[in-house]
């Protein structure tokens, strides 16, 4: 397989380059800046893009990528601060600039090679606070804008280019087309990247694995996944188990349970152990010590179910590339604001190995292969839940009946924007019990009553979240019903926070 390596000097666009390239059926993979030539020549790849970051080439511990790269021969495109390496290394002069954020019009210098066929301007995304003063001798402009001389650069009679902005993100007009000029005309790479071709290598790879399988599944797009790929090569070796743990919304036991039976035939036991989970949660009311809760029962749970019906060998998870990513490139200190959770704490004694099938992947090609594997859209389109479930929507302490309250209201929640057509254009939307209460009338009676909150948020990629302007009408009925068909209820409130300050769920 082709492949095109980016090297991450940072950028908080550094995945868009890979996931827009991988969107034209090219593989790319971010690696850290500091990869070694040799490591890079292991990987063979096609070309190497270096990409943003928030440095300047002459601060002090500027990050470099090995000197050899720029005389590798291999091609090489340098993007905003890539692009002042490539100018520092060959000779050019690199100043301080007015900070440049937003669009600028690139005019186009050269409408050959790097910048063919994209026209004679273009609205570029500029995010950048150097630029090149002089460029290197043995380069050309290929492009400028009002305020940068060298916008686009390339060398003379060699695949090096460096560009001050950025192809990858959406408002760079026709930024594709420029990435696909590097890749396939300049590097040119094969476009042997697809997800049919993804499902049969790793279907050949995962049939190599000796011993049984085990893998827990929540019915969310991941897990299912990385289930039905091991099925497909391991078939009864592979185990699957669904812990219900009592927090699960209205019907999802049911449906998980139908989807793995009926459409999969996979290996699949259900744990019915809400009441361990519910028992292990009383009197707990702190946040962070529900999630911690919820986790150590999860792990236990699954503990004893792999020692009673192994042995196993191996523990599949369905870990994402973003995932990968974060664990293994130091990009400073990212603060953890919640702890998410996951099978993570197996005791040893377990003695599996992790089986990933899912590593080098982005959500949106786990989608593309839940589809080629005959997922339903149903589960597709569901809205993301978290692993602690509806424990992380109640707040302080989770009973039962806060618990059925949140069941009963989120169904309403999601069965009110289905009927308007407007749950898939929404990222998440859901309703959580508050640990106050307010004065309703029920008949001629006054009634001390819960407060629900109903949240529904619009938002790319869960790092930030902006509260969906839903129509009044539509809250009044949702409002409407929550009070009438939950007698608990007599209050229900709007969340008109967006993340940040406030984060997706309210725990
Ligand atoms: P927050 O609440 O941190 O959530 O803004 C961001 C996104 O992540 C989901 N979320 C979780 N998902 N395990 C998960 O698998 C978790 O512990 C967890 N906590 C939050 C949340 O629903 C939102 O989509």
């Amino acid at each position: 397989m082709d492949r095109i390596l980016v090297l991450d000097f940072g950028s908080q666009y550094s995945h868009l380059i890979c996931r827009r390239i991988r969107e034209f059926s090219v593989y790319a993979e971010l690696v850290p800046f500091d990869i070694s030539l040799d490591e890079i020549k292991k990987r063979d790849p096609s070309g190497i893009i270096l990409s943003g970051g928030p440095s300047s080439v002459y601060g002090e511990g500027a990050p470099r990528p090995d000197g050899g790269i720029f005389e590798s021969g291999l091609p090489l495109l340098g993007i905003c601060y890539g692009h002042q390496l490539v100018v520092d290394r060959f000779g050019g002069k690199v100043k301080r600039a007015n900070k440049e954020y937003g669009s600028s019009t690139l005019l186009i210098d050269d409408d050959a090679g790097l910048l063919g066929g994209v026209g004679r301007s273009v609205r570029a995304w500029m995010s950048h606070g150097d630029e090149a003063e002089k460029i290197p001798d043995g380069f050309k402009v290929i492009g400028h804008t009002d305020s940068s001389r060298a916008a686009a650069i390339a060398m003379d009679g060699k695949p090096v280019y460096g560009i001050q902005f950025h192809p990858e993100v959406v408002h760079t007009e026709r930024g594709s087309e420029i990435l696909k000029n590097f890749v396939l005309g300049i590097c040119r790479a094969k476009q042997d990247w697809t997800m049919e071709g993804f499902v049969d290598s790793a279907v050949e790879k995962i049939s190599k694995v000796d011993g049984g399988v085990l893998c827990g599944v929540s019915g969310g797009i991941d897990s299912t996944v990385t289930a039905l790929l091991i099925h497909k090569a391991i078939g009864d070796r592979l185990k699957c188990v669904f812990v219900d743990n009592g927090l699960l919304r209205h019907g999802e036991r049911e449906e998980v349970e139908a989807m793995f039976r009926d459409n999969f035939e996979v290996n699949f036991t259900t744990v019915d152990a809400a009441d361990r989970f519910l028992d292990r949660l009383k009197g707990v009311t702190d946040p962070e010590e529900k999630r911690k809760a919820v986790g150590e029962e999860f792990v236990r749970v699954f503990s004893e179910f792999a020692q009673k019906n192994g042995p196993f060998a191996w523990l599949a998870q369905g870990t994402l590339y973003p995932d990968v990513i974060e664990s293994g490139v130091s990009k400073g200190p990212a603060s953890v604001i919640k702890s998410h959770h996951n099978v993570g704490g197996l005791p040893d004694w377990l003695n599996l190995e992790v089986l990933e099938p899912l590593r080098e992947l982005y959500k949106d090609e786990v989608r593309n292969i839940a589809r080629i594997l005959g997922v339903s859209e149903r589960l597709l389109k569901r809205h993301p839940f978290p692993g602690p479930g509806l424990a992380v929507r109640i707040m302080g302490e989770v009973t039962r009946e806060k618990l059925q309250i949140a069941r009963i209201a989120g169904k309403i929640v999601e069965d009110e924007l289905v009927k308007e057509g407007l749950y898939e254009k929404i990222w998440q939307a859901y309703a959580a019990v508050g640990d106050d209460k307010a004065v309703g009338v029920v008949g001629d009676e006054r009634r001390y009553g819960n407060v629900v909150i109903v949240r529904a948020v619009d938002s790319i990629d869960a790092m930030t979240a902006d509260w969906t302007r839903l129509p009044h009408k539509l809250l009044e009925r949702i409002s409407n019903r929550i009070t009438n068909e939950i007698e608990d209820v007599t209050w229900v409130t709007y969340a008109i926070s967006s993340k940040p300050p406030a984060t997706i769920e309210p725990q």
